[in-house]
């Protein structure tokens, strides 16, 4: 009997998907993530999607499309886009870029209000890094008006960046002095955890934002971090993003993305600074007619 609901012997993992249902799903999530998961990425659709399925006691993916179909609430879709996200990360990924921050960027800092965003930022690793580094580095931080803000399309994700709750594997590469500093450790159970302590986590505001909408917040930011985000973006959602970031940004303020993606074939106006790392500077006049190939005297 073909019954719509799964029963206890569906053996999820002999699922197949087709090649159809494959590209009505990576178009549903191309659309409204602008994740590209192109040809070859049916084997991670499918493991990842079996939770959805197993959750809604569905038997096959014909089933599980047509009940996004069916869903307008919208919820299995944000649900489906949340388990079809990379969340890789870990404190003081890419080290390189925090020490420019630290060695270029904080000491050119102004009296005024500093922001500095973090997009794509995934269990909260990242901006919790950045915030240790400036207050490492700012000794009078707590009377100045310096914020950062960290946002993430999945709902997971911002659920755990908020407790900034980690368990010692994640905090493993953390120089002990500052896991010391800046995290408090207990046992829940036989598990260590470490806490993030509420001065750090005061200077963050965590978000719920899909880069691919409307972006409620003004800025200008002082830098962005965009890593390991836009490599899951195809080459035009990416031009559209890093032009979208430079309005966002304050002149001269600066782009990180992640050491694995690089502007060099998009179209931009950023100025490259080291690996990864862009700044917004107005190009000059010369620039300017190069770029339009106006040939100077
Ligand atoms: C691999 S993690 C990178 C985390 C961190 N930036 C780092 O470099 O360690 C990529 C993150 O981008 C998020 N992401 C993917 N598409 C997104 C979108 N359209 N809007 C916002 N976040 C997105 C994912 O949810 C994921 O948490």
């Amino acid at each position: 009997m073909d019954s719509e609901l799964a029963g206890n012997t569906t053996d999820y993992y002999s699922l197949e998907i087709s090649l159809k249902q494959f590209e009505k799903i990576s178009g549903l999530v191309y659309q409204i993530a602008g994740i590209d998961l192109h040809e070859g990425k049916e084997e991670l659709v499918k493991a990842r999607l079996i939770k959805r399925l197993r959750h809604l006691k569905l038997s096959n993916f014909e089933r599980y499309i047509k009940y996004l179909n069916d869903d307008k609430s919208g919820e299995e879709l944000r649900a489906m886009v949340d388990v079809l996200t990379t969340n890789k990360t870990n404190f003081f990924r890419e080290s390189e870029h925090l020490d420019f921050l630290r060695d270029k960027v904080i000491p050119n800092f102004g009296r005024g209000p500093i922001r500095i965003w973090s997009a794509g930022c995934s269990s909260g690793e990242e901006p919790y890094s950045i915030a240790i580094v400036l207050f490492e580095e700012i000794p009078d931080i707590a009377i100045r008006d310096i914020r950062i803000l960290a946002t993430d399309i999945s709902d997971r994700m911002m659920e755990k960046a908020r407790k900034g709750i980690y368990d010692g594997e994640a905090v493993k590469t953390l120089p002990p002095l500052l896991k010391q500093k800046y995290f408090e450790s207990s046992y829940a159970g036989s598990r260590q955890q470490n806490k993030v302590s509420p001065m750090i986590q005061s200077m963050i505001s965590f978000a719920k934002l899909n880069l691919m909408e409307e972006w409620p917040m003004r800025g200008p930011f002082e830098a962005i971090f965009c890593r390991n985000v836009m490599i899951y973006f195809d080459k035009p959602t990416q031009e559209r993003l890093v032009g979208r970031f430079w309005s966002m940004l304050r002149e001269g303020g600066y782009l990180f993305v992640g050491h694995s993606e690089s502007l060099t074939f998009l179209k931009h106006e950023y100025r490259y600074l080291q690996p990864a790392v862009y700044q917004k500077v107005k190009p000059s006049e010369a620039d300017q007619k190069k770029r339009a190939g106006i040939k100077g005297k």
